[in-house]
């Protein structure tokens, strides 16, 4: 399949896997590039901009595919040094960056002046727009379904999509609720180029956290997750557990009082603990809505191999079939 994604990213297939704290190492980068997707690498998960360096070395060493790094401008207890991690991956060789949260704005000529090409996150049209006005190449759409931070606007994407492929000229991939075959084709029928997915990489055998992180994906249904921090108007979508349950005790008792200090037990440093310990209630961590669509622990290969050939079949049976008359009845139960 060819759209705007592929050919710009030089990929096979218009699939994406998002920057994701704690999971996107060079092992799940290098899977998803491997089998034909673009990998990326979550660069602030690397501690300093020499670890990101040597993460980047890492994952050249299991692909020859293009792969990119995500970059995440978002409030944090203590601000990153964006100039030394973007030197990291300048001198890394990757041309590939995600952007996130915050507007890029004031590192694009770095970038651009590399080549680096630049996909920002975006949870709104107006900053999809900005984003195409600042120079990016290309947009991720992220609806209200996404794991992570869906912003305060609370668009899903069935309307986001839309009217992002009304107002945008940059290709932009579908985010939030990507699982499967037909995600893929929706998407593209409402003017994306491409999908980027998250949590549903997580529960791949490549991606390198605990084992108690698949199965809870895996357990958990769509009605599992909860958002956080909204009174701190930085939304974030988190799969359930005691952790949580206790964030939201605090916020419903300081309301509109809240500060991050009164909730830093359950958010803070929280990654580690659930992602390599296992410790599924040790608070906060991003999941999606899309939790209830993953049902194995598929390879990486195995997982877009299947979407890639659903989507086909979903293109050439299902969707020409109605139009010849034919398939109304046959319902689509892709594995996701
Ligand atoms: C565990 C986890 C950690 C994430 N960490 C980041 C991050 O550090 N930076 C970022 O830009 N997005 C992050 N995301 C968001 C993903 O890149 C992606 O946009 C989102 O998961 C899409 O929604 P989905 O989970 O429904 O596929 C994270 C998502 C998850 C599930």
């Amino acid at each position: 399949m060819k759209t705007a994604i592929t050919e710009l990213f030089g990929i096979q297939h218009p699939i994406i896997q998002g920057g994701m704290h704690y999971v996107g190492f060079a092992e799940l980068a290098a899977a998803v590039s491997n089998a034909g997707g673009l990998g990326i690498i979550t660069g602030l998960t690397q501690k300093t901009p020499e670890l990101l360096a040597k993460e980047i070395a890492r994952c050249r060493d299991m692909t020859d595919k293009p792969f990119g790094v995500n970059l995440t401008f978002l409030p944090s207890f203590t601000a990153p040094p964006y100039p030394e991690y973007i030197a990291a991956i300048k001198e890394g060789g990757v041309r590939i960056v995600e952007t996130a949260g915050r507007s890029p704005e004031q590192y694009m000529p770095v970038l651009k002046a590399v080549g680096i090409k630049v996909i920002h996150k975006c949870t709104s049209v107006r900053h999809s727009l900005k984003a195409e006005k600042i120079g990016c190449d290309a947009v991720s759409v992220d609806g209200f379904e996404c794991g992570g931070h869906p912003g305060e606007d609370d668009i899903p994407n069935m309307i986001l999509l839309p009217r992002a492929a009304d107002e945008l000229k940059v290709p932009f991939v579908a985010s939030g609720g990507m699982a499967d075959a037909r995600s893929l084709v929706a998407a593209l029928a409402m003017g994306a180029a491409g999908m980027n997915m998250g949590t549903r990489f997580i529960a791949t055998k490549e991606a390198p956290v605990h084992p108690n992180v698949k199965k809870a994906l895996v357990e958990a249904t769509e009605l599992d997750t909860r958002l956080v921090m909204r009174a701190l108007r930085n939304t974030e979508r988190v799969l359930k557990n005691k952790g949580v349950d206790q964030l939201l005790k605090i916020e419903r008792e300081k309301a509109n009082t809240l500060k991050i200090q009164d909730i830093q037990e359950q958010v803070a440093g929280v990654y580690p603990k659930v992602m390599v310990d296992g410790d599924m209630d040790a608070g906060a961590w991003s999941c999606g809505m899309v939790v209830g669509l993953i049902s194995d622990i598929p390879t990486v290969k195995e997982l877009i191999d299947r979407i890639m050939a659903g989507a086909e079949l979903i293109i050439r049976q299902r969707l020409t079939g109605f139009l010849d008359g034919d398939e109304a009845q046959k319902p689509v139960r892709a594995v996701a």
